[in-house]
């Protein structure tokens, strides 16, 4: 395998407010200390960590080097780098609704030009009171950039007020709105696979494409995240961002080129051109659910209300068939789905083509038709079905068979988290795996109406068994149309 070509960035000042979260010691700092391991962040480069409570440098060192002592064990060698990854940390005491403390950290900033990242892992409704903080100590130049996280808001209006806030403070060119799903080594792939092979471009239409499923399944619960969760729900926290962006992926048309607009050019065109899903075709088109008790990985689980403490009409289950209304794509279904406390965890895009259009096995075999699965996790990999001769003497029989790709196998080595990219991608200032605003606005454009058909109609989530593959009225919704859940998955 060829190494990777990994060209060290100069160093650079990294802020984190909510530096003591979950986000940052699951995800951002194990991203980042692989980033060191590999060289691509040097010695120099400052990353400081902001919460509430006070605590000196060496006590967050100390708790960092907990969280990550496992991730640095797995490297080669990562062991004895991780002092000096935990050199860069620094811990500052910070609110952002004071000024206490800002006047020092700001000279402390300021005092190095250079590349400055903001990443403001904390709710959305402190993403206002950060930027107004950022620009009154005079902590943005040109070489300044913030990183939002989903959930942009609750809706379009309050994603509106929210990026009118950054945007007041930062250009466009400045905010990263990070969908997690972007930085995952298989969607990259399918840009590759779809516009790297001549031979997929010609088929990608509906004269040849049957239908596209794309599925998120989730083994966990809602866990510590229920205050969140339950204002949330499977719509908001995955529908409006992951699956969506994944839809635009496969539904979009060839950007012109790989530069960050061009393709967000053509993935916001993909949303514009949903079908919409209001009171009038919700009922058909949609299906909420939410988990009762049962079995999950292997272990008795509570349902949702009773991990919540109270009832609730949040739905963390959704299965929607959407439409993507343009000459590419009129008449192919897009079926979603996507829940927690599902029998297995897996994200998958299943492309099914239209079968022959006439078979000379008639009596002989039953032709599937053709099948391109690709398995976002676990277990990276691109899998074409195609059928083929059952060998051996006798009669002539036919089975579909994979012709599989597996990344672990083609490619070794570790898988790097979605994480590594994008916090790298951020300090080069390449947008290409971010969402730009009007994105944003056009995904809840979509998503709104159908919320509110949901609630204007009234009725409760439907209820499914933890542990199983959501209510049966998801499984009644795609077999209206004579077709199935893609069963690997199942
Ligand atoms: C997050 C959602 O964006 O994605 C979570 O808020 C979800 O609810 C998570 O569990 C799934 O991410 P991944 O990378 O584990 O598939």
């Amino acid at each position: 395998m060829t190494a990777p070509h990994l060209v060290p960035l100069a160093p650079f000042d990294l802020v984190i407010f909510g530096g003591s979260g979950d986000l940052a010691l699951r995800k951002l700092l194990p991203a980042l200390l692989h980033r060191y391991l590999d060289g691509q962040i040097v010695d120099g480069t400052r990353i400081v960590a902001i919460a509430r409570d006070a605590r000196s440098d060496d006590d967050y060192r100390a708790r960092v080097r907990d969280a990550l002592a496992p991730v640095a064990a797995r490297d080669p060698g990562g062991e004895a780098k991780l002092d000096g990854f935990l050199a860069l940390l620094h811990y500052r005491r910070l609110d952002l609704a004071s000024d206490d403390g800002w006047p020092a950290f700001a000279d402390e900033i300021r005092a190095e030009r250079r590349v400055r990242v903001f990443y403001l892992a904390v709710a959305p409704d402190l993403f206002a009171a950060a930027a107004q903080q950022l620009h009154a100590w005079e902590l943005v130049d040109a070489d300044t950039r913030v990183v939002v996280e989903k959930p942009i808001g609750r809706d379009g209006a309050s994603a509106q007020r929210i990026n009118d806030a950054l945007g007041a403070v930062f250009a466009e060119r400045q905010v990263f709105r990070i969908d997690h799903y972007l930085g995952k080594e298989t969607v990259q792939n399918l840009t590759a696979l779809r516009f790297g092979n001549a031979l997929f471009e010609p088929l990608w239409r509906a004269e040849h494409i049957d239908h596209v499923q794309i599925t998120v399944a989730e083994t966990v619960g809602v866990e510590g995240r229920a205050p969140y969760y339950d204002r949330s729900g499977a719509l908001r926290d995955m529908i409006q961002n992951h699956l969506l962006q994944l839809l635009c992926l496969v539904a979009m048309e060839p950007p012109t080129s790989l530069d960050a607009d061009a393709i967000r050019d053509e993935k916001l065109k993909v949303l514009r051109a949903l079908r919409t899903i209001d009171a009038g075709n919700v009922g058909a088109l949609s299906v909420r659910g939410q988990y009762r008790a049962g079995v999950a990985d292997g272990r008795a689980v509570p349902g949702y209300a009773d991990e919540l403490g109270h009832a609730s009409a949040t739905e963390t289950f959704v299965a929607l068939k959407a439409e993507v209304r343009s000459w590419r794509w009129a008449g192919v279904p897009f079926y979603l789905r996507t829940g927690k406390r599902l029998p297995a965890r897996v994200s998958e895009i299943v492309v099914t083509f239209r079968d022959v259009p006439h078979s000379n096995f008639e009596g002989i075999s039953a032709l599937a038709p053709n099948r391109l699965v690709l398995r976002l996790q676990p277990d990276e990999s691109v899998t074409l079905w195609l059928m083929n001769k059952v060998p051996g003497p006798g009669g002539l029989r036919l089975r579909q068979v994979p012709m599989d790709l597996s990344f672990a196998e083609a490619f070794g080595g570790r898988q790097a988290d979605a994480y590594e990219r994008l916090l790298m991608d951020v300090v080069r200032g390449n947008a290409m795996l971010f969402m730009r605003r009007d994105e944003v606005d056009a995904a809840w454009a979509w998503i709104d109406p159908i919320r509110a058909a949901w609630e204007a109609a009234g009725d409760a989530p439907k209820s499914y068994t933890a542990g199983t593959w959501g209510p049966s009225a998801a499984v009644a919704m795609i077999e209206r149309d004579g077709r199935t859940w893609h069963d690997d998955a199942a």
